[in-house]
């Protein structure tokens, strides 16, 4: 049926598509169903009681502050802790170069305001985090993708496109601990790539939700930390930071790292977009961080995921049959599992699901099609126990289809 509202939608809304995950989550609900589908944090990791506290205390001490409407650039005082604690990473920044942004899901957003015509090349990993896709592709952009193996995005066929003349806006990286590969750009790489940057002018979004989750000894160095060094200050980089993993994803606070000459058109399209970030979680999420939480807690985060990694990578060594592939992420909540090519994951989510067990199929999260054999499994939400059994029951509904499909053959 034509209505008024069907003619009245934009072009950019057709590109509006639900994210399969999100979808896949209502199917997943069920308490019986063992879910290695959404992205979502350890509920037993988030810090309740100092929340609690913190909230109380903000609410009492300072209501006027927390109600109040904010500036768009966010709260000073942690715009003024995140400044340091970039600067403590080699990124360089001042206050004013630090904008509070509802999750970093916003600056994804934001950015594709700000840099995305209709047509305009945008390179991205393949496969890449879903949730850019979808925050631009409404700014309808060619998706230009590049391809990652175990040391992250390949810089030397970026290169090679980049030598053909191929011009994007920006390249978007998810430099650490990728989502949904698990990968992390190697060291060599990441020099080369800022080179590159520099070399061919090429802007780089590096969105770094997962890199204070690391299980080796070291947080790998940030793209925007290399920037620092070459450059002398940010000038390559648009760094992307998010509290919701290392505290808790409800609160919707998370922040960009910009360039000086991008900070007044990023507050421009923030202005429009929602005003400013919920003053009530940055005040929050301040009084936290200024009593030393993250130090203490994020540790703690750290255990957890990196038990739960292990758990998923000795039951696949157990279970898996001859044949799948999986990278062994070294930091995060994700790691990638390649089937081989006759078995299709789309296909291969029906008999898990039969089997009570969820994932999301890759093909999602590839711009330009492709990646029907591999699969993102996630780590950080299910208990040991039950990413035992769930990795169990995978490897039984992999059986089960290649069966099928060979006896239909
Ligand atoms: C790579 C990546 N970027 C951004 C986000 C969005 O996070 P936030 O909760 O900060 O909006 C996620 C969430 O899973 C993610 O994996």
């Amino acid at each position: 049926m034509n209505t008024i509202w069907n003619t009245a939608f934009s072009q950019g809304s057709e590109q509006l598509i639900s994210s399969a995950i999100r979808e896949l989550l209502k199917i997943t609900e069920h308490p019986s169903t063992i879910s290695f589908a959404g992205g979502l944090p350890a509920p037993e990791c988030f810090p309740n009681i100092e929340l609690t506290v913190a909230a109380e205390r903000v609410l009492a001490n300072q209501p006027m502050s927390a109600l109040q409407y904010g500036p768009t650039e966010g709260y000073r005082p942690l715009r003024g802790f995140l400044a340091e604690r970039m600067t403590g990473l080699g990124i360089t920044t001042s206050l004013e170069q630090i904008i509070i942004t509802s999750g970093s899901q916003q600056g994804l957003d934001l950015l594709g305001k700000l840099f995305i015509d209709p047509g305009a090349v945008v390179a991205v990993e393949e496969p890449t985090y879903l949730g850019a896709l979808q925050a631009w592709r409404p700014y309808r952009p060619e998706f230009l993708t590049v391809p990652l193996d175990h040391e992250g995005i390949d810089v030397a066929v970026l290169e090679k496109m980049l030598r053909s003349g191929k011009r994007p806006r920006f390249v978007y990286v998810v430099s650490s601990f990728q989502n949904p590969a698990g990968v992390t750009l190697s060291p060599a790489r990441r020099q080369a790539l800022i080179e590159m940057a520099a070399q061919y002018d090429l802007p780089i979004i590096e969105d770094d939700p997962y890199g204070d989750i690391y299980y080796g000894g070291v947080r790998p160095k940030p793209l925007a930390a290399l920037d620092c060094e070459l450059s002398g200050e940010l000038r390559h980089v648009v760094y992307l930071g998010s509290f919701s993993k290392i505290l808790a994803p409800g609160l919707r606070v998370g922040w960009a790292a910009l360039p000086r000459e991008l900070v007044g058109k990023f507050v421009q399209a923030k202005q429009g977009m929602d005003l400013h970030t919920t003053s009530l979680s940055q005040i929050i999420v301040y009084e936290v961080c200024s009593d030393r939480l993250l130090e203490r807690h994020i540790p703690a985060v750290r255990a957890t995921y990196h038990a739960r990694r292990d758990a998923m990578l000795e039951a696949l060594e157990q279970h898996m049959p001859f044949g799948i592939n999986w990278t062994r992420p070294n930091g995060g909540m994700f790691l990638w599992l390649t089937l081989p090519d006759f078995l299709d994951a789309a296909n291969l989510l029906n008999a898990a699901l039969d089997l009570q067990i969820a994932f999301v199929p890759g093909a999602s999260f590839y711009a330009n099609g492709g990646g029907n054999h591999t699969l993102r499994l996630n780590f950080s939400h299910p208990t040991t126990t039950r990413i035992y059994e769930g990795v169990s029951r995978l490897a039984q509904a992999i059986q089960t289809l290649r069966n099928k499909t060979v006896r239909e053959a």
